[in-house]
């Protein structure tokens, strides 16, 4: 698509954050093709990007969500996800998030303890209803990714270990208040080797087929999120090596196979706009100082996340220079080392690969508003997020404001 980056930005102003729905939409696409001829469900994860636009473009096309908090849960509803396509995860909820979860009647509530379960069975009770359930296991695989972003170990505070979830099927099955319909692994994101995806849905497999042994019918097959993108140069998977590797591990099992991902759908959908306020120089090192931050995208200063910089329109002879935000820590900078042209006051830097874990990852750390959120379908642009204001930010405090104790 040709983009004009700087009328865009003249537009809608800096910092920003677009995204490319048409890419979207072929991720999509992609992945569900390469699903063609086996049951399935694609659970988009809302973590990655939370926007209503977002969700609600995926949600036309079919998809379903993957929420970790009600608040997600109800963005899902809210952008027209079918209740029925919605599947609530996460370690830790709350009693009203499962009663909430309970009384919007989603697909399923994933479990990650035992204690959880008990927790969902007294509260389906009260409610007198059946919690339709899936239970996620830690298949004690090395996902081979950033620690901060694997799951799968049982060092990780994620699902349960085999024996475990074994025991917790048997209970489920056996009380009136709990439907162990589906089963569920994820063993963390940003994958790039196939192998343990595989390694665990064949753990995961084995686990169903011994509980269909035992008369515990497990409908749904989760296999998670984690599918890795392309940041720099990386080798990743493709779709169709991703679902193949599934069916082959899941051979001869009747169950429609779910799917979490959100990286894969977004990241490379979106870049984050950000202008040059200055350029300067400490001693030998070079510094381009934007009016973007790590409150706007926190990945590189949290991860050391790659994420490629460009300057638009300028030329020069390039040298490496820290992209630097005005938020007070040393840890604040978007790019090291980063071979830039020499830059002027207002010239525009497009951070690439930012349409996952971007925006969603955003705080007003320093007072700083969130940024504006804009789609681009069609050839046209549209805003899906304004600007956000001091006055947003200040909102909930006000009317505390000068109060005696
Ligand atoms: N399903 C579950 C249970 C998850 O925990 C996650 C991500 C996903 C699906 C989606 O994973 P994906 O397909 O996007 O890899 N903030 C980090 C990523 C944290 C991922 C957390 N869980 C980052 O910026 O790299």
């Amino acid at each position: 698509m040709n983009i004009d980056y700087k009328a865009l930005a003249q537009k809608y102003g800096t910092p920003l954050y677009i995204y490319d729905f048409d890419y979207i939409t072929n991720r999509y696409m992609a992945l569900k093709e390469a699903f063609s001829g086996h049951k399935s469900l694609i659970n988009y994860a809302v973590k990655a990007n939370s926007n209503l636009s977002v969700i609600a473009h995926l949600a036309k096309m079919g998809a379903g969500a993957d929420c970790v908090s009600i608040g997600e849960v109800r963005r899902a509803l809210d952008a027209g996800v079918d209740r029925y396509k919605i599947i609530f995860s996460g370690v830790g909820k709350r009693d009203d998030e499962i009663r909430a979860a309970l009384e919007y009647d989603i697909l399923l509530l994933n479990l990650e303890s035992e204690a959880e379960m008990k927790r969902v069975e007294m509260v389906a009770r009260e409610l007198g209803k059946e919690a339709r359930i899936s239970i996620r296991v830690n298949p004690n695989i090395d996902p081979q990714t950033h620690p901060y972003i694997s799951t799968g170990l049982h060092e990780n505070k994620f699902g349960v270990e085999i024996d475990m979830a074994k025991r917790m099927y048997i209970y489920a099955k056996k009380s009136q208040y709990l439907n162990p319909v589906g089963i569920h692994f994820h063993i963390g994101s940003q994958l790039t080797n196939l192998d343990p995806i595989k390694e665990s849905c064949g753990i995961v497999a084995d686990l169903v087929r011994s509980l269909k042994a035992i008369d515990i019918d497990i409908k749904f097959f989760d296999v998670g999120g984690g599918i890795g993108v392309v940041y720099d140069n990386e080798k990743t998977i493709s779709p169709t090596e991703y679902t193949q590797a599934v069916f082959e591990m899941t051979k001869g099992l009747d169950v429609t196979l779910l799917c979490e991902p959100g990286r894969y759908m977004v990241a490379n959908a979106g870049a984050f706009f950000t202008k040059v306020l200055y350029e300067k120089q400490n001693g030998s090192k070079r510094f381009v100082v934007i009016d973007g931050a790590m409150n706007d995208l926190i990945r590189p200063s949290l991860y050391n996340a790659y994420h490629r910089i460009e300057a638009v329109g300028v030329t020069g002879e390039k040298t490496p220079a820290d992209v630097v935000g005005p938020v007070c820590e040393s840890g604040d900078f978007l790019g090291k080392n980063v071979l830039l042209p020499p830059l002027r006051h207002d010239d525009l830097l497009i951070v690439h690969s930012a349409g996952a874990y971007g925006f969603t990852m955003a705080s007003n750390y320093n007072t700083r508003p969130k940024s504006a959120e804009v789609a681009l379908e069609g050839g046209k642009d549209r805003l899906i997020r304004a600007r956000e204001t001091y006055e947003d930010q200040v909102r909930l405090e006000l009317a505390y404001l000068h109060q005696d104790a």
